[in-house]
């Protein structure tokens, strides 16, 4: 296999979540060590793929439809390894303008999406950490393309659950929202323990040994990080229960596992 994707010096021992989420999609930016803990998490929850899936699906749809409602500035915090359907691909795709910051703190995922946004000169990468946002914010790649005079989209998907509570989630987005002028977007997904808590409390125990720990968060607590945002229909849902395209109906959204929500600023 060639290795090319492998940026010098990078931990290949303890499994990231993010090569550990590529893998379960398909792609081929893993090590022997993620595989092994996704081969865990698969044992726990079989379906393991298909969420991570309608977890992309779903950012997909979310993506559209703020930038369909005339957002043209994104930033991706956790975005991952990307896989088809990125951000910069949808949203450019609805709006050739448009701008998106990627922002992770895995060597892998930075080095990946640096390699895929060649040429793009309105798409970015920072490695960073998303626990410590107002840095983002302030991060000159960032401001060259990002005007936060304007509405911007905020992206956590399938992020805030790798932030424990000590470590402030909801400041986390509290100092976004502060950021956030009037029009802006936050879109959210989190794994929850609300449907299976025996299995989530499983996954968390099994994320113990990987580079960030898994928090599953009640539907109330999810809520609760959209505090000063106007939730936008349908509210908080699983996932495949978003605005779900035309035949798309999943006639059990809840074993999905992930809560989803996208609110704008008033
Ligand atoms: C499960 S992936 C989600 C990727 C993408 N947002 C999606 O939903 O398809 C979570 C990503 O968050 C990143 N991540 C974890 N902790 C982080 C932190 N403190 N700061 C920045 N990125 C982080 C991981 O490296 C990983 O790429």
């Amino acid at each position: 296999m060639d290795s090319e994707w492998i940026p010098p010096d990078v931990d290949g021992q303890r499994p990231s979540v993010a090569r550990v989420y590529d893998f379960l999609l398909g792609g081929r930016h893993n090590f022997a060590s993620d595989r092994d803990l996704a081969t865990g998490l698969l044992r726990i929850e079989p379906q393991a793929r298909e969420l991570a899936f309608a977890n992309r699906a779903f950012l997909g749809r979310a993506v559209a439809a703020i930038a369909a409602a005339g957002v043209d500035q994104f930033v991706d915090l956790g975005s991952g390894i990307p896989t088809q359907g990125n951000v910069h691909e949808v949203a450019q795709r609805v709006n050739p303008g448009a701008r998106v910051v990627y922002v992770d703190n895995d060597d892998v995922a930075v080095a990946h999406s640096r390699s895929i946004l060649v040429g793009n000169d309105r798409a970015t990468v920072i490695q960073a950490d998303m626990r410590r946002p107002a840095e983002i914010l302030a991060h000159p790649e960032l401001t060259r393309l990002v005007d936060l005079s304007r509405p911007v989209a905020f992206l956590l998907v399938a992020a805030l659950h790798l932030v424990k509570e000590e470590e402030d989630p909801a400041g986390i987005v509290a100092t976004l929202r502060s950021a956030a002028a009037p029009g802006s977007h936050l879109v959210i997904s989190h794994l929850t323990h609300e449907t299976a808590p025996g299995k989530t409390a499983a996954i968390a125990k099994l994320y113990d040994r990987a580079t960030s720990p898994a928090v599953p968060r009640s539907h109330a607590e999810i809520l609760a990080l959209f505090d000063g945002w106007d939730m936008l229909e349908p509210g908080l849902v699983y996932v495949p229960e978003w605005r779900p395209h035309e035949g798309e109906t999943d006639p059990e959204p809840e074993r999905f596992l992930v809560l989803g929500g996208v609110a704008r600023t008033g």
